[in-house]
C-alpha cells in the first residue's frame, strides 16, 4: 500500500483536514498525519486519528526513545501550508518537527507538495516569492489555489483543494 504523509500548518483549512485523509483511504492509501504545534491548535486531532487509524505527530521523540513506527512516505503534501512554514523551509530551518519531517524528504528527493493558504499581504512580500522560487528549485510542487486579501479567507477555507492535492500527490509520487 502506498504511504502519504500530511503535514498540517496552522491555517483555518486545517481544520477539515481530515477530507485529505478521507481521498487518501478513496484512492487505496495509507495517510500518517504531521502537525506543527499551531496546525495542531486548528486541526481536529481526535477525527484526523480516528480517521487515519494512526496518531498524529507534532513533536520530536526524546533523544534515546524508539524511532516512530512509521512506513516511508511515497510522496509529501504540506497542506495547508503557510507562509511561515513556507519561508522557513525554503531557508533550511527546521524548528518544527513537521519542517525537519519536509526538509528531510525534499533531501531525499521524496516527490512533495506544498499547497499554500496564506492571504496577498503575506504573499505579495518578497521573502515569500523567494520561498517559492527556492522551492521550486528543489523541484517541490505547488498547487496555487485563488488569492485572497487579509482576513477574507473564510469561504475559500471551506473550498479548499483536499481531493485535488491527493490526486496530485498520487500523480507524482514515487511507484
Ligand atoms: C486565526 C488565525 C488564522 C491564520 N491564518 C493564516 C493563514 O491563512 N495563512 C498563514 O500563512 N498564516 C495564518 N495564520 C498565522 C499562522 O498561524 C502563524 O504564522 C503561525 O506561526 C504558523 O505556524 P506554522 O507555520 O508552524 O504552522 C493564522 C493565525 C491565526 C491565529
Amino acid at each position: 500500500m502506498k504511504v502519504v504523509y500530511l503535514i498540517i500548518c496552522g491555517a483555518g483549512p486545517a481544520m477539515h483536514a481530515v477530507k485529505f485523509v478521507q481521498a487518501a483511504h478513496a484512492a487505496g492509501w495509507d495517510c500518517h498525519v504531521i502537525a506543527t504545534p499551531t496546525g495542531a491548535n486548528f486541526a481536529d486531532l481526535d477525527a484526523l486519528e480516528a480517521t487515519s487509524g494512526h496518531p498524529v505527530t507534532t513533536e520530536h521523540r526524546k533523544p534515546g526513545t524508539p524511532r516512530r513506527d512509521r512506513p516511508d512516505a511515497n510522496a509529501v503534501v504540506i497542506a495547508p501550508a503557510t507562509a511561515n512554514t513556507i519561508c522557513k523551509l525554503a531557508a533550511g530551518i527546521a524548528d518544527t518537527y513537521a519542517l525537519d519531517v519536509a526538509s528531510e524528504h525534499i533531501g531525499l528527493g521524496i516527490p512533495t507538495l506544498v499547497v499554500p493558504f496564506a492571504n496577498s499581504a503575506l504573499t505579495g512580500r518578497a521573502p515569500y516569492k523567494r520561498a517559492i522560487a527556492t522551492l521550486a528549485e528543489e523541484d517541490v510542487i505547488f498547487l496555487e489555489i485563488p488569492e485572497h486579501k487579509p482576513h477574507h479567507g473564510g469561504p475559500i477555507s471551506e473550498q479548499f483543494p483536499w481531493r485535488e492535492a491527493m490526486a496530485k500527490a498520487a500523480k507524482v509520487a514515487t511507484t
